[in-house]
């Protein structure tokens, strides 16, 4: 296994590997929402089986290019062009990429610089037997992430779900993963399945 703790992340041991171990029985791509500093991006690619790719979404970009508006409960209603700098965000996309770069996995991974309210409009994704979710953690974005992108999984995929202690991950685990079940629970990760399989 590829040493990846010298990135920086939130990531418990045991998360560790509960990553690595659904991620080398994966018949697929994996799918990650928010890959930070590309810790547990490293992790899936690490074992996952040739020739499949790990594409992970999140809003790195030098600029600003989105500005989210949303509606009294949340939902998001329009993204609009800002073109602000945004130094953090820059930083954290070099740092993924040095960071990939230095495990010997660029050619494994696809990084898709978009918010994840935009990127499953315009990306194609396929074949999809791991889906990871750990961008923005509030209700509405993890609700719209699991169903935007739960759609996309083949039918004996599954999802994980990070920090799903968190009182808004856990309303979306308990109430909008209607057709899903969960299989298994570590620390602060939850792993779900369909019903029928
Ligand atoms: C908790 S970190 C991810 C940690 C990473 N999975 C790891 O284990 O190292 C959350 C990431 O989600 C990204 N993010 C937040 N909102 C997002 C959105 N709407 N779309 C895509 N990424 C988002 C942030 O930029 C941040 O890098």
């Amino acid at each position: 296994m590829i040493d990846h703790n010298f990135i920086e992340g939130w990531l418990f041991q045991d998360e560790d590997e509960l990553l690595s171990k659904y991620a080398s029985i994966c018949n697929g791509n994996i799918l990650e929402i928010g890959s930070f500093r590309g810790k547990s991006t490293v992790i899936l690619a690490d074992v996952l089986k040739e020739p499949y790719k790990v594409y992970t979404i999140d809003v790195h970009a030098p600029i600003d290019y989105y500005e989210l508006k949303t509606d009294d409960t949340g939902m998001p209603i329009e993204f609009k062009a800002t073109g602000k700098r945004n130094v953090l965000k820059y930083h954290n996309c070099k740092m993924f990429y040095d960071n990939i770069t230095k495990c010997g996995l660029f050619d494994k991974i696809v990084l898709i610089g978009l918010p994840s309210q935009e990127a499953y409009k315009v990306c194609p994704f396929e074949n999809i037997g791991l889906l990871f979710i750990d961008g923005n953690h509030n209700f509405s974005n993890v609700r719209q992430d699991f169903n935007n992108y739960s759609k996309l999984i083949n039918d004996d995929g599954i999802v994980i779900f990070h920090d799903s202690n968190q009182d808004d991950i856990k309303r979306v685990i308990d109430g909008f993963t209607e057709g899903w079940k969960v299989i298994e629970n570590c620390m602060t990760m939850t792993v779900m399945q369909k019903e029928n399989k």
